[in-house]
């Protein structure tokens, strides 16, 4: 049996954009943190690291091809780690050696995805009811990988019974980082999320954590950290709502002012999402109906009533969208958009489980 790499072989976590400060990463988003979207991000400001939406695993899986640009296309300058979904040992080992051919920052396995249909499989969040399956597939990828492995997880199942044990198993294979969502998978997205567990994380752990769930702003982000003790955050909803949230993160971990965001800049904002969406054979209609998916998120800062959300909801083409966007965003274009999502402004109301055929974590299933 080989010898897994000695820690002191792997290369260090790539550095921080600004030398000394907390780590920010963009959270993986299934159809959202592709490479349109990645590149829209790191125009306003792009996180410490990206993590790829995940990579299924199985018996006849290969990489899939749009996620792999994400990685062989990435032109942001920072590092992108490629997630992987699956619980079989030998395939998961397989595809660790077919990412590593692309230029990844590291391997990532997800053990978070809270949708019926994945967690029945027991691969995503399913995988936090067995660590006894956890310890030999950290053990295989940490013997595959040669460079940095990562973990996304969850805080448990149904409940935390596993919790300390599957921390443990972090520390016995030597993950190099840990991305926490501090919500049970039952708990879905909408529960308070439970820091004080990742702050037990953080004292029972050797490798650095995210701490990951409702990262609203840069004041929340220090407020986190402080209460914490993580590394840094991680950042997913509210990175499409605000993308220049990373940007903000900076400001505020040194202390400065954040640098407020104009109405007519969130315009700019819908203008370059909408052409960077935008491909060959996109029919109008679908490339509206997937832009309100980050709209919703969006509009949750432009007004308190959700006038904007009324409205952009109801439209159908293009011409429509923009002239909903001109109305609300222009007629006072110098209104700051807000840090914090207006409280009781939903982005999807109704729909916070997933349907039992959702297969994933989409823009479609999940709420804000
Ligand atoms: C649309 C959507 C898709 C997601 N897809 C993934 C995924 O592919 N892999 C993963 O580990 N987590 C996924 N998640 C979970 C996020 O990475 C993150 O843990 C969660 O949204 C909580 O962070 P937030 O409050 O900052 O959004 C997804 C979340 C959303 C909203």
């Amino acid at each position: 049996m080989s010898v897994p790499p000695s820690s002191d072989l792997r290369p260090p976590l790539p550095s921080p954009i600004v030398p000394e400060q907390p780590l920010t990463a963009l959270a993986p988003m299934q159809d959202v943190t592709d490479l349109a979207f990645m590149g829209v991000i790191a125009h306003y400001g792009a996180p410490d690291y990206f993590f790829t939406e995940f990579f299924r695993v199985h018996a006849q899986s290969k990489p899939e091809k749009h996620i792999l640009r994400s990685i062989d296309e990435n032109k942001t300058g920072r590092p992108v780690f490629a997630q992987l979904i699956g619980e079989d040992l030998h395939h998961l080992a397989r595809s660790s050696i077919e990412l590593l051919r692309h230029p990844v920052a590291g391997i990532d396995l997800n053990m978070g995805c809270p949708a019926p249909k994945v967690y029945k499989k027991n691969v995503g969040g399913g995988l936090l009811r067995d660590p006894a399956k956890i310890d030999e597939i950290l053990g295989t990828l940490r013997q595959t990988v040669p460079g940095l492995f990562t973990v996304k997880m969850r805080i448990g199942f149904e409940d935390t019974q596993h919790f300390e044990r599957i921390l443990d198993l972090v520390n016995k294979h030597d993950v190099d980082l840990l991305s926490l969502h501090g919500r049970t998978v039952k708990e879905m997205y909408r529960s308070e999320v439970h820091y004080d567990y990742i702050a037990r994380a953080v004292e029972r752990l050797k490798c650095p954590v995210l701490a990951n769930g409702n990262i609203t702003s840069a004041a929340t982000a220090v407020r986190v950290i402080t209460q914490t003790k993580t590394a840094g955050v991680m950042i997913g909803r509210h990175a499409i709502r605000n993308p220049w949230i990373f940007r903000q993160c900076r400001e505020a971990f040194a202390g400065r002012p954040i640098t407020p965001v104009t109405l007519a800049e969130v315009r700019d904002y819908i203008v370059r999402l909408y052409e960077a969406t935008d491909h060959a054979g996109l029919p109008e209609r679908d490339h509206v109906n997937k832009m309100k998916k980050y709209l919703n998120f969006v509009g949750q800062s432009v007004d308190g009533t959700g006038a904007f959300l009324h409205d952009m909801r109801r439209t159908e083409t293009q011409a429509q969208l923009f002239a909903v966007c001109d109305r609300h965003l222009l007629a006072e274009p110098d209104k700051i958009f807000a840090d914090e999502p207006y409280p009781g402004v939903i982005a999807r109301p109704n729909c916070e489980t997933p349907s039992a055929n959702a297969d994933g974590c989409s823009l479609e299933t999940v709420t804000g």
